[in-house]
């Protein structure tokens, strides 16, 4: 590591990890909020060493080559990498790092958020109150559907599906899951987790919720087959990224009453939210918050620092992402 290395921070992060950053060379910070447009992030990051990058940042070969052959390490500040071109970067030399781990808790909580706020209407009900419409306790009124004995259906055991499942099963759920393999053994003891094929577990579970990662192969895994797949009363819970469903094809299968209700923290073109679902009292809505917590963005970016750190000391890094 030299005093002329240069490490570019594509958007702000954590302090402590501007700090880690600042042991190996010159932290270039764009400070602002924005994203930066491709032909900005291209000149920001000309002659780049690191790259310290979020899930807003296009990183791909173009980008690679307007760093130059300095380039020796892109750390992405998410566990989600389906914005780099992992192939790509491989082919020049530089090493991709992600942050899995640290998030996995704050995504399933919020995950098991959206999943209580939807079947107990809290969102619905807060709007009510908020709109100042009468209403009176009455035992028929907003009742909801409980989760004891209800199925989980998890589409992706990996950390976070695991994490969503312990929830899930404090709550009495039963548990299935699918994925492109059998989890192990042992998992699927601790969960009492049934492996089930998708077509299987959307039949039958009372929930399903996300957790794949987005992949040509996930890309709109739920679309309108699937949706009408599920069951009636089921809920759909997505707090991985938006295009594993397809949004038009969720809206018309909440209109017609093909499932219960959907919660919805990830989009198929964030910011942008499929304008029918804004209308719909059993859809529950966040803004990509996931991993939203101090604690975890923390992590995170400091997970991320210290994956730059590895590679540009020469070790390993943390959290490789396999080409
Ligand atoms: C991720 O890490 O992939 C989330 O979507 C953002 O924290």
């Amino acid at each position: 590591m030299s005093e002329r290395t240069r490490i570019v921070v594509t958007r702000p992060i954590a302090h402590e990890a501007i700090r880690l950053l600042r042991q190996a060379g010159e932290v270039a910070e764009p400070g602002r909020e924005a994203v930066l447009e491709p032909a900005e992030l291209r000149a920001a990051v000309a002659g780049a060493d690191a790259i310290v990058s979020t899930l807003q940042d296009r990183i791909d070969g173009p980008l690679a080559d307007a760093a130059g052959p300095g380039l020796a390490v892109v750390a992405t500040v998410a566990v989600g990498y389906d914005n780099v071109d992992v192939p790509a970067l491989a082919e020049r030399g530089v090493t991709v790092t992600n942050t899995p781990g640290v998030l996995t808790d704050a995504t399933a909580d919020l995950a098991f958020g959206l999943l209580l706020a939807l079947t107990r209407r809290i969102g619905e009900g807060e709007r009510l109150l908020r709109a100042r419409t009468p209403w009176r306790f009455d035992l028929g009124f907003m009742l909801g559907s409980g989760l004891r004995d209800r199925t989980l259906g998890i589409v992706g055991l990996g950390q976070i599906g695991q994490a969503v499942a312990r929830r899930a099963r404090a709550f009495g759920m039963e548990i299935a899951y699918t994925g492109r393999r059998r989890a192990d053994p042992a998992v699927e003891a601790e969960l009492g987790a049934r492996y089930l094929p998708l077509a299987d577990l959307l039949r039958s579970a009372d929930v399903v919720s996300l957790h794949c990662p987005l992949t040509e192969a996930t890309r709109h895994l739920i679309d309108a087959a699937a949706l009408r797949a599920m069951r009636p009363g089921a809920f759909l819970i997505n707090t991985t990224r938006g295009p594993v469903v397809d949004e038009r094809a969720l809206a018309q299968a909440l209109a017609d009453g093909e499932i219960a209700g959907a919660g919805l923290d990830v989009f198929e073109n964030e910011p942008d939210v499929e304008p029918r679902l804004l209308g719909m009292d059993n859809v529950v809505l966040t803004p990509h918050l996931g991993s939203a917590t101090v604690e975890t963005r923390t992590a995170m970016a400091v997970l991320a620092a210290r994956n730059v750190l590895a590679v540009l000391g020469g070790d390993p890094p943390l959290s490789p992402v396999r080409a």
